[in-house]
């Protein structure tokens, strides 16, 4: 018995060759004489037509068995196929069925769902085509990330998913904690007494692996971190998950420009490799989801990102010929709207924008000399908005500590991330690449909930 992959056999398969596959029936057509059954494992969008003739034993009831969502092994004999569509086909001599779906239970039915429903039954999306599609794409995607760091020399670390410091300081937090929630211990002031917690002080899930690996930057030089982050944001949108994924570089003897150019670079590299991996989902996603993925792909790899500075975006959306919902002056955040205003209609292209006010910006990012911008950039993506937030560092203690103080961050719980810059302090840069916006933004699946395979959202954590 030859075992082979789906994938495999459609791309070099040959005629007259034995072998076996395992999958799941994706849709049956019964003839007189024979029947079609198409068959995936998931390592390719197209499936394997399997041809079970009435000659096989017990006919009848093997074919009732075959069911859309069914499970089987099948053994045979490749032949080119007579059919339009596949090149090949296996001529079944031995069928074994593992699981029987049943046809009218069975939720996946042989027409189009909606993905509203599909979120629903998380646990038999994987077998639609576009899921399929999707997680083949976020895989892809994932391996493209490790081979752009490797071949560069990046160290991959570990940063931990639990922690006592909010790194973004925007309150955003999931607490941690083994204190009996009926009863908490209560300091005299009437407050939980975190001091009686698991790790003798309040701890939180992560929002950013960031502070850990500038650390590991300081002895490295250039490291990455790809992991899960969380954010209890009670934002209910399309690009908001409360568990979603981040790559996380920092690059010491690094500079903002530096910066720009490696995440320009990563997306590119990124872009290329899942074209050249995934040509299959990636027509299909053209085809069925948005008919400018592929046109996006190559411009990505193919033009320069446009570079503006948030004061010039600002004037730009004061300029433009379009109302926005919320508000444009100098000093306000954007909104998704201005973003996709830049980067959608105004340079139709990724654009990289930097130097944004430091109120609205952590206090680790660089003061510039004005004294009121800070080092920071974002990269906007066309449909999506933010899909990089990144600065250059604040590497001189003492500017460091006046920020910490006027954003009234206690000093001595950062007494470590100051401890940087007293030994060995260096320029340094990085940036957090959101992994699923990514992912959104490749295929031009509309809801971020879509691009992973269990999203966590406000009042949604199934499966
Ligand atoms: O801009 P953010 O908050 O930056 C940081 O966390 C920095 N510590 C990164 C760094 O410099 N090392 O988040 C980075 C990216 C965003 O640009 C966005 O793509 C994604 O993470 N992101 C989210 N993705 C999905 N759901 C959310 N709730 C997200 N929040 C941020
Ligand atoms: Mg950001």
């Amino acid at each position: 018995m030859t075992l082979r992959r789906i994938l495999d056999l459609l791309r070099t398969g040959q005629p007259n060759e034995t072998v076996t596959i395992q999958g799941w029936v994706r849709t049956k057509r019964e003839l007189k004489e024979f029947s079609f059954v198409e068959m995936n494992d998931g390592s390719s969008m197209a499936g394997l037509q399997v041809v079970v003739n009435q000659a096989l034993p017990d006919y009848a009831n093997l074919v009732k068995k075959l069911n859309t969502g069914a499970s089987a092994e099948i053994s045979g004999v490749l032949v080119a196929s007579q059919g339009k569509g596949q090149r090949i086909e296996l001529q079944a001599a031995s069928v074994t069925v593992y699981g029987e779906a049943d046809a009218e239970t069975y939720p996946l039915q042989k027409k189009r769902h909606s993905f509203e429903f599909l979120r629903s039954i998380a646990h038999l999306r994987a077998r639609t085509n576009t899921m399929g599609a999707v997680f083949r794409v976020r895989n892809a995607c994932a391996a493209a990330v490790h081979s752009f760091f490797q071949e560069r020399g990046f160290l991959w670390m570990h940063t931990p998913l639990i922690t006592a410091s909010d790194a973004e300081g925007a309150g955003e937090l999931f607490t941690v904690t083994t204190l009996d929630l009926k009863k908490p211990p209560l300091t005299e002031g009437k407050e939980i007494d975190f001091s009686q917690d698991f790790f003798g002080k309040r701890a939180y899930l992560t929002v950013s692996g960031q502070l850990e690996a500038e650390i590991m930057a300081m002895a490295f030089t250039n490291v990455y971190t790809f992991g899960p982050t969380f954010r209890a944001e009670n934002s209910n949108t399309s690009r908001h998950l409360a568990e979603f994924w981040m790559i996380e570089p920092e690059m010491a003897f690094c500079d903002l420009l530096g910066n720009m150019e490696l995440a320009e670079a990563l997306l590119k590299h990124i872009f290329k490799h899942v074209l050249e991996t995934c040509p299959e989902d990636m027509e299909f996603f053209n085809q069925r989801i948005d008919d400018s993925v592929l046109a996006t792909a190559d411009n990505i790899i193919n033009s320069e990102f446009a570079r503006i500075t948030y004061t010039e975006a600002i004037a730009l959306l004061e300029k433009a010929d379009k109302t926005f919902e919320y508000p444009v002056s100098w000093g306000l955040d954007l909104q998704s709207e201005h973003e996709r205003y830049l980067a959608e209609d105004y340079f139709k292209k990724p654009t990289i924008v930097t130097d944004y006010p430091a109120q609205i910006k952590a206090f680790y990012m660089r003061m510039n000399e004005d004294g009121k911008t800070v080092r920071a950039m974002d990269i906007l993506a066309p449909k999506i908005g933010e899909i990089v937030g990144g600065s250059q560092r604040e590497e001189r203690l003492d500017f460091l500590q006046r920020r910490i103080q006027s954003m009234g961050i206690p000093e001595e719980e950062l007494w470590w991330y100051l401890d940087l810059r007293r030994f060995g302090t260096v320029p340094h840069a990085g940036f957090g690449l959101g992994f699923e916006r990514l992912v959104q933004f490749m295929t031009g699946m509309g809801n971020v909930r879509d691009v992973i395979p269990f999203p966590r959202t406000p009042l949604s954590a199934d499966f």
